[in-house]
């Protein structure tokens, strides 16, 4: 029996009981539930960077907002498709407050997370022209999507940006497009898992090629205006959230409540389409869906089918946090800089103690702290890294799971506490003085 901080022989156990065959290909979910059988069995706490799940409270103004909402009867009702008008309305002014750029309501539509907006989009997106059957992700990505495509049975493709960064993103990208076969490109941005930020530079390559190869861009902005290097927290002034919206009109952007607000509870969030996009119509839609336009087919025929709708209460919540941060009564960055300070002192602690950081630039520039990081250990494939670090009490998923082509582990900062900032540290000194000999391969 090896000496670990978590008891070795359970570990063990809990890895072979969980039929996992290769650990490093286990879902989030997988990982999840096999961390929660070893706390139980061992009574130990794991430092759990496994899974993005909101650290924070919720935002008190939506959660009020709901409360009055419910208290005045809206349960009872079936909200309208395509969302509350105020909803609407202060979500295209959120747009132009904290983007700078110009969308109607009418092209802000509440979904049941970001999960069911883009999912709609996939599904529409694909009916759009026979030839064009693909959607190119930009990867490392969030690994859900790829689930989405899974259960679609959608064709997806993708690359790994880390060598493709700046003017070769360009080639890149063009040596997929040229295919004539891609009718999207997704990315978030930040990106999960990385962090990585995507350049002025790169959206408008981005932008400029959606143009000239007519594909629509998802842009998922999950972690709105938390690259914490700038402050966008402002409405009305620069910086803004940077956008591909600037150099297209072929796009639709996701906007979470769940990270900013801390709301992933309530499942809502806004699908966002250019006025371009919301108008645009697609002859081959109405072969498939009755109607050829591609905003109306979202909400009148896909958001309709999948559930009818997303919640009224929680359209109420959005709409007051929206309309509190459009009047500068309400700094949502603020709320969620704590996650940058935390992933600086984490980092820190996985640094020195003779880990790596595997996406560590933009470029010329160091990669922000935020919600996520990437870490790889000397001679360690990320399997190994993510099965080794579980006898040491911390949990992670693997970026081969995101479309990686690197070695190494994505790292969420939101569940760690600041008071078990000792113990992280204290299990790295100790993983370091057990693993010195492989650091040195
Ligand atoms: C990049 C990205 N997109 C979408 C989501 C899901 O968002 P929602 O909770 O609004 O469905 C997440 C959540 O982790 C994410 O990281």
């Amino acid at each position: 029996m090896r000496n670990t901080p978590i008891n070795s022989e359970v570990v063990k156990l809990k890895i072979k009981e969980s039929g996992l065959n290769d650990i490093g290909k286990a879902t989030i979910r997988e990982i999840v539930a096999l961390v929660n059988q070893i706390q139980e069995e061992t009574g130990d706490k794991f430092v759990r960077m496994e899974m993005g799940v909101p650290g924070l409270q919720p935002s008190q103004i939506g959660v009020e907002a709901e409360i009055e909402a419910l208290r005045k009867g809206v349960a009872a009702d079936y909200p309208m498709l395509d969302g509350v008008k105020e909803l609407k309305q202060e979500a295209s002014k959120f747009i132009k407050n904290f983007i700078n750029i110009d969308i109607k309501p009418e092209s802000c539509v509440p979904t049941v997370g970001s999960m069911q907006g883009g999912y709609a989009v996939f599904m529409v997106a694909n009916k759009c022209n026979k030839q064009k059957d693909t959607a190119l992700f930009i990867d490392p990505g969030f690994p859900v999507q790829k689930q989405q495509f899974k259960v679609l049975g959608q064709k997806h493709t993708s690359f790994d940006i880390y060598n493709f960064r700046g003017d070769k993103l360009r080639d890149k990208l063009e040596s997929f497009l040229k295919k004539g076969n891609i009718h999207s490109i997704i990315y978030s941005n930040p990106n999960n898992p990385t962090w990585v930020c995507l350049t002025e530079q790169e959206l408008k390559i981005i932008g400029e090629l959606a143009n000239k190869y007519d594909v629509l861009i998802v842009e998922d902005l999950a972690y709105f205006a938390m690259d914490f290097r700038t402050d966008m927290s402002v409405p009305g002034k620069p910086p803004y959230q940077p956008t591909v919206a600037k150099y297209t009109d072929n796009y639709v952007l996701l906007i979470s409540s769940s990270k900013v607000f801390s709301y992933a509870g309530q499942r809502m969030a806004m699908l966002c389409m250019s006025d371009k996009i919301y108008h645009r119509k697609y002859p081959e839609l109405e072969e498939h869906y009755g109607a050829d336009e591609f905003g109306y087919v979202i909400v009148l025929r896909v958001l309709y089918a999948l559930t009818s709708g997303a919640s009224h209460s929680a359209q109420y919540a959005l709409a007051a946090m929206f309309k509190a941060a459009n009047e500068g009564k309400f700094n949502f960055v603020k709320d969620v800089k704590e996650y940058g300070e935390r992933a600086k002192i984490m980092k820190k602690m996985f640094i020195d103690n003779g880990f790596f950081i595997v996406y560590d630039t933009d470029i010329d520039k160091p990669v922000g702290d935020g919600f996520y990081f990437t870490i790889s250990y000397p001679g360690m494939t990320s399997g190994e890294l993510l099965e080794e670090l579980l006898y040491y009490g911390i949990s992670a998923i693997t970026l081969d799971n995101c479309g990686s082509d690197k070695q190494g582990l994505r790292a969420c900062v939101s569940q760690t506490q600041r008071t078990q900032f000792g113990d992280l540290e204290n299990r790295l000194k100790r993983f370091k003085e057990d693993h010195s000999s492989s650091s040195e391969l």
